[in-house]
């Protein structure tokens, strides 16, 4: 049974409609909405003309305007490079030595430097570049391979014992217990003589024979000693910084297998610019030399 809905003096006609006895006034929108409404749709009609929008099967419409995201982007990226090209110019150009020296490119080379080190680098060396096992802390004055800016340079441009840089630095420690160079007993030894060389807790009774051991078998990499050489990157023992680890457990694993600590090449992959920027960031980062 629909009860009559009560009606006031002044209200509204209503639309005609009704639920449940509900009825509906007929307030229409006002004008001036309406067409604002109206505006809005040919408007977003209009944009997805001329702008990409529609969904297709591979791609979208591609708009009447020609405009893209992407080619934004570019834009941008080409106004910068436009914009750095002639400092860049100057980075390159000058000897490598000379750029802590020039204020102006210093400070340009390390913020570019940075940029390329938390892109290209970090993932390895760390956001600080403070390094993990196998891969050498930046920040210390302890260099595998040369800590001057020439020596950072050359690393970075080519390197190490990568397969497709021909000027990759190279080397590569025997794998002493593996391929039956020592016996177990000699690995041990030495691992004690390398321990004592930075004065790591080690079996005191095993360091002379082990001195021997490594007299016959590292100094001709590891120097007389243990400070290492740079010509082929082979690391200082003596300093208690250890690229691998310094606990019995891990320097026998190192002496019995070896290690290959690998790292790419940039040149093909950076500027010769960013290549010189990103030394100039690693060789202010504290150890330079
Ligand atoms: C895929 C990992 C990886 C990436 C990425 C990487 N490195 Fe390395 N880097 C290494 C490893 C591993 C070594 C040590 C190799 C060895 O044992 O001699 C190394 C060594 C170095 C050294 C030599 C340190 C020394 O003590 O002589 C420098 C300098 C260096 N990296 C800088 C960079 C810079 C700059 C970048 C970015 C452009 C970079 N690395 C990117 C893995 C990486
Ligand atoms: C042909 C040169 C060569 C000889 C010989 C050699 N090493 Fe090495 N050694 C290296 C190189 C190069 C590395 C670094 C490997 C890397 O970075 O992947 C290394 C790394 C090490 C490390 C790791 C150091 C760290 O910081 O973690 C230890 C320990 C070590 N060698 C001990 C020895 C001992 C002991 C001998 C002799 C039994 C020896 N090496 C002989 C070249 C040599």
């Amino acid at each position: 049974m629909s009860k009559k809905s009560q009606k006031f003096e002044g209200d509204p006609k209503t639309t005609g409609h009704s639920w449940d006895g509900i009825e509906e006034f007929d307030n229409p929108m006002p004008r001036w909405w309406l067409w604002t409404l109206y505006a809005t749709i040919i408007w977003a009609v209009g944009y997805t003309i001329a702008y990409p929008a529609w969904p297709m099967i591979n791609s979208a419409t591609a708009g009447l305007l020609g405009w893209s995201s992407r080619a934004a982007v570019a834009e941008q990226i080409a106004a910068v490079e436009e914009g750095n090209a002639s400092i860049n110019n100057q980075l390159v150009e000058v000897a490598l030595t000379s750029i802590p020296d020039n204020a102006e490119l210093d400070t340009y080379a390390v913020s570019a430097g940075g940029a390329v080190f938390r892109t290209w680098c970090a993932q390895c060396h760390g956001s600080g570049a403070a390094g993990a096992k196998g891969y050498p802390n930046l920040l210390d004055d302890d260099w595998l391979w040369g800590g001057d800016i020439e020596a950072i340079y050359n690393t970075v441009a080519h390197g190490i014992r990568n397969e497709d840089d021909e000027d990759a630095r190279y080397s590569e420690m025997p794998a002493f217990g593996r391929d039956e160079i020592l016996e177990p007993e000699q690995v041990d030894q030495v691992v004690n003589y390398v321990m004592s060389l930075s004065g790591t807790p080690q079996d005191a009774s095993k360091v002379a024979a082990g001195a021997e051991v490594y007299a016959d078998n590292c100094v001709s990499c590891h120097g007389e000693d243990g400070t290492g050489d740079r010509e082929q990157g082979a690391p200082n023992l003596a300093d208690a910084i250890w690229l691998y680890g310094g606990d019995y457990d891990t320097l026998t694993a190192t002496v019995h297998g070896s290690r290959f600590g690998v790292m790419p090449a940039w040149t093909s992959r950076l500027t010769e610019a960013q290549i010189r920027a990103v030394s100039v960031y690693v060789h202010q980062l504290g150890g330079g030399e």
